[in-house]
C-alpha cells in the first residue's frame, strides 16, 4: 500500500488554454507504471481536498513524472492547481494507482481512444510503449472540442514523425472552418473507417479513456464485433458520490476502532448508513481515496474485527475479500468495527 509522499513541483507549462502540466520531483525513491494515477492532497482555505491526477509522463523516458491538470468549471482542485501552484510548490500524493497499464509484452497491436484529458494517461502509455521498443501498430483515435483543445497537439506529431509504427487520427466535434481534419463525434462510422476496415479487431488491445457515456458506446460497439472483454481496457475519470445503504434496514449506533498494530489508537461513534470512510473523513484522518465507488481500491483497509456490509460487485479480489479486507468508501457497519491502519501509511492526527 503506498504510502504519502511529497513532491516538489519541479517546472510546469501550459499546454492549452485550460491545462498545464506539473513536472514533478518525489522527496524520496518513487515508482509508477505508465498510465497510472496519483491521489494529490491539497489544503484550500482549511479544508483537505482528495483529486486523482493521471501521470502523462513515461517512466523509462522522462526524468520527472508529471501530471496534466484541466480546469473544470467552478472545480475546486483543479482551478487552484492551475492557477496557484507553480515552481518549487509543495504537493502531497498518494500512489501510484490504476491498472490502465501497458501488457507484460507486445503480442497485439495497441489501439488508444481519448478525449479531452483522457489523452492524459494515454501520453504516458504511447511513449513508455514506444520507449520499450514496442514493434506492433500503436493507433491513437482522439475526440476533441476544437483544434486548440487537443492535448499534446504537437508531440503526437514528433511521435508519428520519429515512430513509423505509431499514427494517430483527431477528430473535432467543433472545429474551426479552417480544420481540414475529421469532423464529428466518434461514432459507429468513424470506428468502422479507422478500425475495422484496417485492422483484425479481435487481435487488438484497446485502451479508452474518453466521457462515460462515449466509453459504454465504444465498449459496446467492440463487444458487439466479438472483441474478447479483456481486450478493452478502460479508465474514467469521473467519480459518482453517496453509496447508499441497504434501505430498508433501520439506522443503528456503532463504534469504529482505528487501530495500530492491533492498539486501539481513537474510536468514534458511527451509523449504520454511514460509511466508514466518510467517518474518518470527517474525523480528518488522512486516507487515501478516489472514486467513491468502489472501484479504484485506493482506500482499501484491514477489518480486524466487526462486520461490514458492501456492494457486492466492487474492486476487491475474492482473497482480498476472505482476509478481511473492505474499501471504506462503500463499507456501512453492521456491528462495532476495528480497522487497522498500517504504519507509516496514515497520519493520525
Ligand atoms: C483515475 C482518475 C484520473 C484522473 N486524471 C485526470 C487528469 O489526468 N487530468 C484532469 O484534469 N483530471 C483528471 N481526473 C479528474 C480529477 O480527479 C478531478 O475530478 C477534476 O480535476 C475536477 O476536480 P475539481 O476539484 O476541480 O472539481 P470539483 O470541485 O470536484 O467539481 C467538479 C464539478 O462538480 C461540480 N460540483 C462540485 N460539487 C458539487 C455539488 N455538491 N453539487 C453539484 N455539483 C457539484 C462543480 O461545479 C464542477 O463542475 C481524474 C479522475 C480520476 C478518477
Ligand atoms: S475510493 Fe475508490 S474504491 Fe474506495
Amino acid at each position: 500500500m503506498a504510502k504519502k509522499i511529497i513532491f516538489i513541483v519541479e517546472k510546469k507549462k501550459k499546454e492549452t488554454l485550460k491545462s498545464t502540466t506539473f513536472f514533478l520531483r518525489p522527496n524520496q525513491n518513487w515508482h509508477y507504471r505508465a498510465g497510472q494515477y496519483i491521489i494529490l492532497q491539497v489544503v484550500i482555505n482549511g479544508k483537505k481536498y482528495n483529486r486523482s491526477y493521471s501521470l502523462c509522463s513515461s517512466p523509462s523516458l522522462d526524468e520527472f513524472p508529471a501530471i496534466t491538470v484541466k480546469r473544470v468549471k467552478d472545480g475546486m482542485v483543479s482551478n487552484y492547481l492551475n492557477s496557484y501552484i507553480d515552481a518549487g510548490s509543495k504537493l502531497e500524493v498518494w500512489g501510484a494507482y490504476g491498472q490502465f497499464v501497458l501488457p507484460e509484452s507486445f503480442l497485439s497491436p495497441l489501439i488508444f481512444i481519448g478525449g479531452g484529458s483522457g489523452l492524459v494517461p494515454i501520453h504516458s502509455l504511447i511513449k513508455e510503449a514506444l520507449a520499450l521498443s514496442c514493434r506492433q501498430p500503436i493507433f491513437l483515435l482522439s475526440s476533441n472540442r476544437k483544434e486548440r483543445n487537443i492535448l499534446y497537439k504537437k508531440e503526437w506529431e514528433q511521435i508519428a514523425k520519429k515512430s513509423s509504427n505509431f499514427s494517430f487520427m483527431h477528430t473535432l466535434t467543433k472545429p474551426y472552418q479552417t480544420w481540414e481534419g475529421n469532423k464529428g463525434r466518434i461514432d459507429n462510422s468513424l470506428l468502422i473507417s479507422q478500425l475495422e476496415d484496417k485492422f483484425d479487431l479481435q487481435k487488438l488491445l484497446f485502451y479508452i479513456c474518453v466521457p462515460d457515456g462515449l466509453s459504454i458506446m465504444v465498449r459496446q460497439w467492440l463487444l458487439s464485433k466479438n472483441v474478447a472483454p479483456y481486450r478493452i481496457i478502460e479508465e474514467s475519470f469521473s467519480s459518482t458520490v453517496s453509496p447508499k445503504p441497504h434501505i430498508d434496514e433501520e439506522e443503528k449506533d456503532f463504534t469504529l476502532k482505528l487501530t495500530r498494530q492491533k492498539k486501539t489508537k481513537l474510536s468514534f461513534p458511527i451509523n449504520s448508513k454511514t460509511t466508514i470512510l466518510q467517518v474518518l473523513l470527517d474525523k480528518d484522518i488522512d486516507i487515501p481515496y478516489s472514486c467513491m465507488d468502489g472501484v479504484c481500491n485506493s482506500c482499501k483497509l484491514f477489518c480486524s474485527s466487526g462486520k461490514t456490509s458492501m456492494e457486492e460487485e466492487n474492486g476487491l479480489s475474492k482473497e482480498e475479500k476472505k482476509q478481511g479486507y473492505i474499501l471504506s468508501c462503500i463499507a456501512f457497519p453492521k456491528s462495532d468495527v476495528s480497522v487497522e491502519l498500517p504504519d507509516e501509511d496514515y497520519t493520525l492526527e
